[in-house]
C-alpha cells in the first residue's frame, strides 16, 4: 500500500458513532484542533484508511458546506471483507484515523429542472448529500428509497425534515414488510420527465435494473454509482506491463490481477477498494488495449483507454505500458 507520500491524506478523529437503523451506523470525523476539512461536493467519497491496514471508500452525506466534519454512513454487512465489521465492531470515540481528500465520481447536477433520486439500502448514503444540496439551493427533488424493511431504514428523519412541506417526495419501499411494496425501476424511469436527471446508487442489481431501463435517456442524465464489483475482476493474466518511468517489466501471471503483480514486484501503486469502484487505482495507459472491469470509468472514457483501474482491469493486448 502506497504511504501516501503523493496522495492527498489527513488526519481525523472520530468524534461521534449513532445508530441510525438495524445494522447501519453514522460516523462523525473531525478536523484535529483548530483545522477545517478540505471542501467536497455533493456526492463526494473519501478513502478511510483503518488501523487494520484495510482502506474502504464512503461517500459523505452531510452537507456539502460543512468544513469542520465529514459524515459517513456504514453497514454491517454480513459479507464483509474486513472493513464494516472493524468499523462497527472494533472502531473506537477519539481514535485518530487517516483518509484521502474527497473525491467526486458521482456529483449532483444543479441545474436540472428536477432530480431523481434512486437508493437501494445505504446506496442512500451519496444521495442524502445531494438532497441536502438541492433542499439548500431550492431545487426540485424526488427520492424512491428502497430498503427491505422499516427497521433497516437509514436517515429516514433527516429526509422527511428536507421534504419540509413536500412529503411527497420521499417513496419508500419496503418489500421485505407484510403488504409492501417493490419499487419497479423500469416504470419509474419511463415516467421520469425528458429533461430531468436521475441518480441511482444501491445493489448491483438495482443499478443493472437502471441501466438497462435508462438506456434510451440521454447518458448526460443518467447517473450511478457502484458501492461494489460491477463486473469479475479480470485474472487471466499473460500479459506484460512495462512501466514508463522506470522501464521495469512485471509479468501478470494467470490468476493475477495486474495490481497483485505490481504489488508483487515491489511496485508502489495506490489502491482502496480492489473492486473497482472507488477509482484510487486509476493509473495512465501510454500504448496497449486494457480489458477494463470497473465501475467508475464512464463507457466514454472506457473508450479512450487512456486510463486503466489496475486492482480489477486486464489488458487485450499482450503488453500494456503503464504511466508509473
Ligand atoms: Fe478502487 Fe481500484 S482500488 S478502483
Amino acid at each position: 500500500m502506497r504511504d501516501g507520500s503523493d496522495i492527498a491524506l489527513l488526519e481525523v478523529r472520530l468524534g461521534a458513532v449513532a445508530f441510525e437503523a438495524e445494522r447501519v451506523q453514522s460516523y462523525v470525523l473531525e478536523p484535529l484542533s483548530g483545522q477545517s476539512l478540505p471542501p467536497f461536493t455533493a456526492g463526494a467519497h473519501i478513502d478511510l484508511h483503518l488501523p487494520n491496514g484495510l482502506v474502504r471508500s464512503y461517500s459523505l452525506l452531510n452537507n456539502s458546506q460543512e468544513r469542520y466534519r465529514y459524515v459517513i454512513g456504514v453497514q454491517n454487512d454480513p459479507n464483509s471483507r474486513g472493513g464494516s465489521r472493524y468499523m462497527h465492531d472494533t472502531l473506537r470515540l477519539g481514535e485518530i484515523l487517516t483518509c484521502g481528500v474527497p473525491r467526486n465520481s458521482f456529483a449532483l447536477y444543479e441545474d436540472a429542472p428536477h432530480s431523481v433520486l434512486i437508493a437501494g439500502g445505504i446506496g442512500i448514503t451519496p444521495l442524502l448529500s445531494m438532497i441536502e444540496r438541492l433542499a439548500t439551493i431550492g431545487r426540485s427533488w424526488e427520492l424512491h428509497y428502497a430498503c427491505r424493511t422499516r427497521a433497516r431504514t437509514a436517515f429516514l428523519d433527516r429526509l422527511q425534515q428536507l421534504a419540509g412541506d413536500h412529503p411527497n417526495r420521499l417513496h419508500m419501499f419496503h418489500a421485505g414488510e407484510a403488504g409492501g411494496e417493490r419499487l419497479d425501476i423500469s416504470t419509474l424511469v419511463s415516467r421520469a420527465s425528458p429533461d430531468a436527471h436521475l441518480y441511482c446508487c444501491g445493489p448491483p442489481s438495482m443499478l443493472a435494473a437502471f441501466e438497462q431501463a435508462a438506456a434510451n435517456r440521454p447518458a448526460a442524465q443518467n447517473h450511478v454509482e457502484y458501492f461494489a464489483a460491477r463486473d469479475a475482476a479480470a485474472v487471466a493474466g499473460g500479459y506484460h506491463l512495462v512501466l514508463s518511468r522506470s522501464g521495469q517489466e512485471v509479468a501478470v501471471e494467470p490468476g493475477q490481477t495486474m495490481l497483485a503483480a505490481l504489488l508483487a514486484a515491489g511496485v508502489d501503486v495506490a489502491f482502496a477498494c480492489t473492486q473497482g469502484v472507488c477509482g484510487t487505482c486509476e493509473t495512465g495507459v501510454l500504448s496497449g488495449v486494457p480489458d477494463h472491469r470497473d465501475a467508475y470509468l464512464t463507457e466514454t472514457e472506457r473508450a479512450t483507454n487512456k486510463t486503466v483501474m489496475v486492482c480489477c482491469s486486464g489488458s487485450r493486448t499482450p503488453m500494456l505500458v503503464l504511466d508509473l
